[in-house]
């Protein structure tokens, strides 16, 4: 049976409680054994985290998902995440999110209807042009499946880079959504410089605000959209970090604005940052620009140096956060009971498309 449900079990008051819940969860994932795989995301909180069998960056889940055979993929993290383990999920697979409400802020600052108002203007005004559209892999079904079906891929932090160079090998230009920010750094890699690439604002109706004779020149197209826990970045923390701490290396997030990366000593995705800290010396100090939970698990795992979030007033991401243990431990004991709730299904025509863009990104060399 397929429902749409709310599994959170009530929150523990007391250590003990919390200690039952843990050992329910356990109990909920052994009786399920093969029958499930649980992914999770970097962002995850420990309590929830500790329950994946693989956890990951954007990029490496997608791969793992795929390569999965279990008939249940439970995946902690958010929609966009586990819309794309549906596209590219067998047909005897069903992909769980505990909390459906689970969304992105950045997947959030684009949609079909208007990207798609957006290329009908855009490739109007420069005929002979051709654009390659890239979305973020944090976006909706819909927009991968529009990028597959116009000759564009998706890409995540970890490939954007080479989802570029593959782009500028199939056309003159580059129109990305919906990360002005990932955007502009990728361009950056490229050579291309932080002030060339045309922003297009979608609250602007003519031509996104952008100058016709300039489209026509442009060789990257940058959505004006931004995530809201790495925008809380900026240049002044990390000159303080660095006059507080000398010696101290700066890694960032590529969600982060420009400025934050230029400042930075290096960026990358979760699994970069993550192996960056395994390889930096016992007693080094780093200040990572990122969501608070893996810093802080970062931290944990590395006693032997000194690491801390750029900004720790900021909440870790919202959304992320919304699969905690009572809702985790809810969902498990469903599915051992037989239930499947919370299965994310994409439907058949855009899954078709979507997937052409996904593969195209999973084939990048
Ligand atoms: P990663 O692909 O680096 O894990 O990033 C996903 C994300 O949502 C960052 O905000
Ligand atoms: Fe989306 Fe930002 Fe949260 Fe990543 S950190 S899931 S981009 S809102």
């Amino acid at each position: 049976m397929t429902t749409e449900a709310i599994c959170r079990l009530p929150t523990p008051e007391t250590p003990e409680e919390w200690t039952e819940l843990r050992r329910r969860g356990w109990a909920a994932r052994e009786a399920l054994g093969d029958r499930a795989v649980i992914l999770g995301h970097h962002y995850q909180k420990d309590e929830v985290i500790e329950f994946a069998d693989v956890t990951g960056d954007s990029f490496l889940l997608a791969r793992r998902g795929a390569e999965a055979s279990a008939e249940l993929i439970v995946f902690l993290g958010v929609y966009f995440m586990a819309e794309s383990a549906d596209i590219l999920a067998q047909d005897h697979q069903a992909v769980v999110l505990p909390d459906l409400g689970a969304g992105c802020h950045l997947a959030e600052c684009a949609d079909i209807y208007t990207v798609r108002d957006a290329w009908t203007q855009m490739t109007e005004a420069v005929p002979g042009k051709t654009v390659i559209p890239i979305t973020y892999m944090n976006s909706d079904a819909a927009l991968k499946a529009f990028v597959g079906e116009h000759g564009g891929l998706v890409c995540t932090s970890s490939n954007a880079e080479r989802a570029f160079r593959w782009a500028f090998e199939h056309g003159d230009a580059v129109f990305f959504f919906p990360d002005e920010h990932l955007g502009r750094n990728t361009g950056e890699r490229l050579g291309i410089p932080p002030d060339e690439p045309l922003v297009w604002d979608a609250m602007k109706a003519d031509l996104g605000g952008v100058d016709a004779a300039a489209l026509a020149d442009a060789r990257s197209i940058l959505w004006k959209g931004f995530c809201n826990v790495h925008t809380a970045f900026n240049p002044f923390q990390i000159a303080r970090a660095r006059k507080e701490h000398p010696g101290i290396r700066v890694i960032v997030h590529p969600e982060c604005p420009r400025p934050v990366v230029a400042a930075a000593d290096e960026d990358g995705s979760t699994e970069y940052i993550i192996q960056r800290c395994q390889e930096l010396p016992a007693g080094a100090t780093i200040a990572i620009g990122t969501d608070w939970n893996l810093v802080n698990r970062l931290r944990q795992e590395h006693a032997d140096k000194t690491i801390f979030c750029l900004n720790e007033h900021i909440c870790p991401c919202v959304t992320m956060n919304r699969i905690d243990l009572p809702t985790l431990v809810g969902t498990l004991e469903a599915l051992a009971d037989g239930d499947v709730p919370n299965v994310v299904k994409v439907d058949e025509e855009t899954t078709t498309w979507a997937k052409v863009a996904l593969d195209r990104m999973l084939a990048l060399a």
